[in-house]
């Protein structure tokens, strides 16, 4: 029996991220001298807190660039247990804090050590992309639930319990959430632990934009339970994208079978990362990432009205994440030309609806506020100049 190629069946099921494309159009467009607005990129402008770089530096020149163990630099999984006690007053054994390449890579070992082929897992249309894929390498099956501003583009107990299956394993959610930028509760988590854990499930919770927040802080879901899996990653808050490091908090129980999975899938995340990470929570580059936060918190309220003001619908106040994700219906029926065509005639790159879903995408588009406030006022002169031609 031959196969028709060579490649293995589950990349069927890899869909491309569509903005990347224009992305590259973006910068051929630049290439050839055009000046273009980036609310596309879901990464801070902002490059990694000089305090962390000149620790990053040191590791290097002390030569700490070889393997360490594959849960983590001891020292730093006791300095996010820490972190996780100054800031949220909640105490928990670092020892179940395993250090990964990333929130990336958090989500794929979570998935890896619960999912079996054929399971599924519950999770929000819109949602972040990679999720599906990351269930779908596992052999399981990505359960998209339609979300709307009504439920603020969260998942809640009811609607869990209604979209239950025999084969459900797990819920995956996200808050603050991307693209949608809205946050889930401590009440709602609560209830929503309760829930899967009635139903014999295991939550997962991405808090990877916690601590870019603008109104009250979220908070962490470990402040409601325990017996449930963090997502969290030094990307965000901490501007270090490029240094790919991040970690999860899991349950006692799944420390061992976490370790050896990764001890055989990444043997450990990147040693210059963590010994710069250690410089994460010092009071000097806390005072930085709050700046920071301050900063994109003046870019959210200007770009909130302005896109409203220009007649995109934006009907819950995102409070967290640096995205708005506007309902565009009143200017376009395709959310993917509008963003194509935006970026051909008036150089402004932003992320189609189809990106994060299959619930309303075409009527759909994410702006992230990562570049400055004169770029996004720029930005939306322009728009409001092709919403008009
Ligand atoms: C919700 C969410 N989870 C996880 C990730 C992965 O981030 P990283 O691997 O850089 O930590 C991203 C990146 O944009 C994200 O938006």
């Amino acid at each position: 029996m031959h196969k028709r190629s060579d490649t293995a069946d589950r990349m069927e099921h890899i869909r491309p991220f569509y903005v990347m494309g224009l992305l590259a159009r973006a910068r051929e467009l630049e290439a050839e001298g055009r000046d273009v607005i980036h609310m596309e990129v879901g990464e801070p402008d902002f490059t990694t807190p000089e305090t962390i770089v000149r620790a990053g530096q040191q590791a290097l020149a002390d030569g700490y660039t070889r393997y360490l163990p594959a849960t983590g630099l001891p020292e730093l999984q006791k300095a996010i247990a820490g972190f996780y006690k100054d800031r949220y007053g909640v105490w928990i054994d670092h020892r179940r804090v395993i250090v990964t390449p990333g929130a990336s890579g958090a989500l794929q070992l979570a998935l890896s050590v619960l999912i079996d082929p054929g399971d599924q897992v519950l999770m929000t249309d819109p949602g972040y992309p990679c999720n599906r894929n990351f269930v779908h390498l596992v052999g399981g099956e990505p359960v998209g639930i339609p979300v709307g501003p009504d439920s603020h583009y969260q998942l809640d107990a009811a609607t869990v319990s209604a979209n239950w299956s025999e084969r459900t394993k797990a819920v995956l959610v996200a808050s603050p959430s991307n693209p949608t930028g809205t946050l889930l509760g401590k009440a709602d988590l609560s209830a929503l632990h309760h829930e899967v854990c009635k139903l014999g499930g295991v939550l997962i919770v991405d808090e990877i934009y916690q601590g870019l927040v603008y109104g009250g802080d979220a908070g962490t879901a470990l402040s409601v339970a325990d017996d449930l899996f963090i997502i969290n990653s030094f990307s965000k808050y901490f501007g270090m994208t490029g240094w790919r490091l991040g970690w999860m908090v899991v349950p006692d129980r799944f420390i061992a079978p976490v370790d050896r999975l990764a001890q055989n899938i990444f043997l450990s995340a990147s040693s210059p990362a963590q010994y710069a990470a250690l410089e994460a929570f010092s009071s000097e580059t806390l005072d930085t990432t709050e700046r920071r936060r301050q900063e994109f918190k003046v870019r959210r309220d200007y770009l909130l009205s302005a896109l409203r003001s220009l007649g995109l619908k934006i009907a819950v106040e995102p409070e967290g994440a640096f995205y708005l994700y506007a309902d565009c219906s009143a200017l376009t029926e395709d959310s993917y030309s509008f963003a194509v065509d935006l970026l051909e005639s008036e150089g402004v790159a932003i992320t189609p609806g189809k990106d994060f879903g299959f619930n309303l995408p075409q009527q759909h588009l994410r702006f992230a506020y990562t570049t400055s406030v004169p770029r996004l006022k720029e930005g939306v002169d322009r728009l409001a100049r092709f919403i008009r031609a």
